[in-house]
C-alpha cells in the first residue's frame, strides 16, 4: 500500500485522512446542531469542550492535509468527465477546503471572544482574540452559517461521488476507496 499519491491514484495517507474527516465533520455538524439546542450549564460544560477539541482536531487535520498534498500533489482530475461535472467538483472541493478551515476558525473566534478560555483536550490555549460582544455575536453567527453552507456541500459531493461510482461507472470513488 503506497503511502504516497501518484499521477492516477490515492496514496494510504490522503485516503486516511480524507475519512477521517468525512467521519469527523459529519459526526461535529450532528454534535454541533444538538448542543445549540442546549442551555449551558456546569452539567454539560464537557460537551462544550469536548465539541471545541474535537472541531480543532479536525482543523489541525485539514492543515495537515493541504501540508501533505503540497509534498504529495493529488492525481489529476479523471479525463472524459464532462466539462460540467469536472467544474462543478472542482468547485465543490475549493468551498469544501475553504469551509474545513473557516468554520472551526469562527467557532474558536467566537469561543474565545466570551472570554472563558479555550481548551484543547485540557491544554489552556493563547486567547486568539480579546473578550468582545460584539466578537462573539459575529463569531457565532459566522459559524453557524457556515456549517448549513458546509452540510449543503457535503451532502453535494457526496451525491457527485456516488453518481460518478454507481451511474457513470468511472473509477473516481474506487480511487479514494480502494486506492486502485
Ligand atoms: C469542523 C469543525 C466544526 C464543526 C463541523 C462544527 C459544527 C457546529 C454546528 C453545526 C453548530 C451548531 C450551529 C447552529 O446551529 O447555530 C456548532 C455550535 C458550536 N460550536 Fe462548532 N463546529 C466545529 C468547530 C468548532 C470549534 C473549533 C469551536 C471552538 C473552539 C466550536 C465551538 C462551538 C460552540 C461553542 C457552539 C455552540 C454555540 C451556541 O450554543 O450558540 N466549534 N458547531
Amino acid at each position: 500500500m503506497p503511502l504516497r499519491n501518484t499521477d492516477t491514484t490515492f496514496g494510504w495517507l490522503s485516503r486516511l485522512i480524507h475519512w477521517l474527516m468525512a467521519v469527523g465533520l459529519i459526526a461535529m455538524l450532528v454534535f454541533g446542531t444538538v448542543l445549540k439546542t442546549m442551555e449551558p450549564s456546569f452539567a454539560n460544560l464537557w460537551m462544550y469542550d469536548a465539541h471545541k477539541s474535537f472541531g480543532l482536531l479536525l482543523f489541525m487535520l485539514v492543515l495537515l492535509r493541504i501540508i501533505w498534498h503540497r509534498l504529495s500533489p493529488p492525481p489529476a482530475p479523471l479525463s472524459g468527465v464532462p466539462l460540467w461535472q469536472e467544474r462543478a467538483a472542482r468547485w465543490a472541493h475549493r468551498t469544501l477546503y475553504a469551509l474545513m478551515i473557516l468554520v472551526p476558525l469562527s467557532g474558536w473566534i467566537g469561543s474565545a471572544a466570551t472570554g472563558i478560555s479555550v481548551r484543547f483536550f485540557g491544554l489552556r490555549l493563547p486567547q486568539v482574540v480579546p473578550p468582545s460582544a460584539a466578537l462573539d455575536t459575529a463569531g457565532f453567527a459566522a459559524h453557524s452559517l457556515l456549517t448549513k453552507l458546509l452540510m449543503a456541500v457535503i451532502l453535494l459531493h457526496v451525491l457527485g461521488a456516488l453518481h460518478r461510482g454507481f451511474v457513470s461507472r468511472d473509477s473516481s470513488l474506487r480511487r479514494i476507496t480502494r486506492g486502485v
